[in-house]
């Protein structure tokens, strides 16, 4: 039970926050029975009642060192005691922006030059955006402005964010949307619309992109932006040869590749970032959530070479007039290069990629279940499909509603996580022990047990 708090007190805390606090995605009767946490350590949670979770998710994608790090509380404290905050834009700058640019151009791609702060991971992408168009603006081919992105994407929340993203549910309600965003189909080999019955993977879910740049002319194409492996999505991994071609069409039309790594950034599938993978590199990077471990908010855009030139040799009468209050904070940027030196220090990129082969080795096991019809993952993300019929991999109705079943018994099994329809995500923190990898796989194929026989 909370130190603080007694049991009416949390009823009426609880009953104030469906009361007033408007929750993302929010719908009040999902809401019913919120867990209010408190406290955690490591990869554990802990509710204002006392109950104890491992966080399977990382929180939201995000908290990769774990929680309560002092280190990170001590940075935050240092720098604000320092400098609470001084305007960035044009004219100023403060020292930890500049000591963390240094760093983050040490680790990612190697073509990337320019890093543009922001708050969030839609801010970021918004951002990305207005680059890739500004870009082409001042080489001289204003036309290009139209912006294709994949189904089962999830990039955000604002309104441009809300235009790549491809799941349905994001739209409803909040239109009429801005035009030049096209959508294509993902690559999601368990349900391919092209290979799903053939042995491997044809491709054919990269040349749909190539397809949709013809016909809306590539004179009149920005960018394509892709997240290497799709989280909120269903956890889905490309096929080995997808992010080259992606790269070589890219190539071939003069088309920008913008990465959204908000979620496989900084070690999350076993590698700095995730294109390293396949050897390829973005024109523009996003950032957000693992680079300070979600001990403060903070995202970015990084440039490549090329569009950061496009910036930094702009006319005066075209200057890159974007901004946002707190870019560049000092705090955030401050408890961001303690995050990384903990990321470095601890071995933390390469303890994902060894905790993430025991995780999926562990759900790969479950595919012996009657109802899980897809095991996948790269690194520490990892999803299971659940299905009614594993032989046609027909799903459950909507309306027997086993995703939120799923969710509701993994979590009264001590394992919080997400779904995405009847997909159970993995994406723990980085310093997962061994001993919470194994407990989520065993709680997982209990909770598959009980929800698919109706007993949860
Ligand atoms: C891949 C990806 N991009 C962008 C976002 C949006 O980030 P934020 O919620 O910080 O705006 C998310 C959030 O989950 C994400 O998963």
């Amino acid at each position: 039970m909370s130190k603080q708090l007694d049991e009416s007190e949390i009823q009426r805390l609880a009953a104030y926050d469906i009361a007033h606090v408007v929750h993302p995605q929010f719908h009040r009767a999902d809401h019913d029975g919120a867990v209010i946490y408190e406290s955690g350590s490591g990869a554990v949670l802990r509710d204002v009642r006392g109950n104890e979770y491992i966080d399977g998710l990382s929180s939201l994608w995000n908290v990769a060192v774990g929680h309560g790090r002092r280190e990170l509380a001590d940075a935050a404290a240092e720098q604000m005691a320092q400098l609470a905050f001084s305007n960035g834009y044009t004219g100023y700058a403060n020292l930890p922006s500049i000591r963390l640019t240094e760093r983050l151009l040490g680790i990612v791609y190697p073509n990337m030059s320019g890093v543009f702060y922001a708050n969030s991971g839609s801010e970021a992408n918004d951002f990305a955006i207005k680059a890739a168009r500004y870009f082409w603006y001042t080489s001289g081919q204003p036309a290009k402005t139209k912006i294709i992105s994949r189904g089962e994407a999830y990039h955000g929340s604002t309104m441009a964010a809300t235009a790549i993203t491809g799941m349905a549910p994001f739209h409803k309600g909040f239109g009429p949307e801005p035009p030049d965003f096209i959508q294509v189909p993902t690559c999601y080999p368990y349900r391919c619309q092209w290979c799903a019955a053939k042995p491997g993977c044809t491709l054919e879910c990269a040349d749909a992109i190539e397809r949709a740049i013809v016909e809306a002319g590539a004179d009149t194409v920005a960018a394509v932006i892709a997240e290497p492996v799709h989280g909120a999505g269903g956890v889905i991994p490309p096929d080995p040869g997808y992010w080259p071609r992606l790269r070589q069409i890219c190539d071939r039309h003069d088309v920008l590749l913008i990465a959204d790594e908000v979620i496989t950034g900084f070690g999350r599938t076993g590698r700095w970032f995730a294109l390293e993978h396949w050897d390829v590199q973005p024109d523009i990077l996003t950032i957000a959530k693992a680079v300070t471990s979600a001990y403060v908010p903070l995202s970015a855009f990084i440039a490549s070479e090329r569009v950061h030139r496009a910036i930094l040799e702009a006319p005066a009468d075209a200057k890159f007039m974007i901004g946002c209050t707190n870019s560049a904070h000092p705090t955030a940027c401050a408890v961001a290069l303690r995050n990384l030196q903990i990321l470095e220090d601890e071995g933390l990129v390469e303890r994902a990629r060894v905790m993430g082969d025991r995780l999926n080795a562990g759900l790969a096991r479950l595919r012996e279940s009657p109802h899980v019809g897809d095991v996948r993952g790269l690194g520490l993300m990892a999803a299971v499909e659940v299905v009614q019929d594993v032989a046609t991999r027909a799903p459950f109705p909507p309306s027997a509603g086993i995703g939120p079943k799923l969710a509701r018994a993994m979590r009264d099994r001590g394992v919080v996580t997400r779904v995405k329809g009847e997909s159970i995500l993995f994406a723990p923190p980085l310093v997962v022990t061994e001993e919470q990898a194994d407990r989520m796989v065993d709680v997982t194929g209990d909770a598959i047990d009980a929800v698919t026989k109706g007993q949860a």
